[in-house]
């Protein structure tokens, strides 16, 4: 039955935003919600899968049943995902991942000097992007689903972008988010596009993050390995 195609599956899902320290007290964060990860993590398990949730910063609450690994950073998210995927049947990357971190973190906290208008100057570099490193890494059969937030702009439309992408990252499904509007980020609707790589392109109707995760697990068990 559909409700128990993901029967004894290893299902291994990121969510939320990571967080970047500056000095022991700041950290450069962004405003995902987590809802998106945990509503996969949900249906997953309604599914029967055996879930772990890789989460950065979330605002919700995780599933009870779901093996769960808290991490920060981008590079803890990395080390976790690492680890997490190695057995796992199907890979869901839907953290936002800072793309940069400060290049140093402050041992002590960062002080205001009292005397003068001074301020620091932050360096950046970047992070690995876990996405390409997981796909790079996988093992046979695995299915690796990525995320896109993307706009339109001059140089093409959102689901250009989101075709080149996952030509770039060589996920076997990207689930592109148009943020035209800036609508997604901790709303409790969302509308999304599933891409996948063999062209297909599906588009779910608007509905919750629920609803949401429900057709993207739907996309995403026909590349689920029937026999293993
Ligand atoms: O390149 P972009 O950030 O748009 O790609 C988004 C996808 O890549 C998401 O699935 C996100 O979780 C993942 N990602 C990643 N590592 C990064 C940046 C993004 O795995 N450093």
């Amino acid at each position: 039955s559909s409700s128990s195609v993901l029967a004894g599956r290893r299902v291994v899902i990121s969510a939320g935003g990571t967080r970047e320290p500056l000095d022991p007290v700041r950290f450069l964060g962004n405003r995902s919600s987590g809802r998106q990860g945990v509503a996969l993590a949900r249906a997953a398990l309604d599914r029967g899968a055996k879930v772990t949730l890789v989460s950065g910063s979330i605002e919700v609450a995780p599933p009870p049943e779901a093996d769960l690994v808290r991490v920060e950073t981008a590079l803890q998210m990395r080390d976790a995902m690492t680890e997490a995927v190695r057995d796992a049947d199907v890979v869901v990357m839907a953290a936002a991942v800072a793309d940069f971190r400060p290049s140093e973190v402050a041992r002590h906290k960062i002080k205001k000097t009292v005397d003068d208008e001074d301020a620091p100057v932050v360096t950046l570099v970047r992070n690995p992007d876990i996405l390409a490193g997981l796909v790079a890494a996988r093992r046979p059969g695995q299915v690796v689903v990525g995320f896109a937030a993307e706009t339109g702009d001059d140089t093409g439309t959102a689901l250009e972008h989101a075709t080149a992408k996952l030509a770039r990252k060589g996920c076997d499904l990207l689930v592109l988010n148009d943020v035209s509007a800036g609508k997604v980020f901790g709303k409790d609707d969302t509308e999304v596009v599933v891409l996948a790589a063999d062209g297909t392109v599906t588009p779910v109707p608007p509905g919750s993050k629920e609803r949401v995760a429900e057709a993207i697990w739907d996309a995403v068990l026909p590349l689920v390995n029937q026999d293993g």
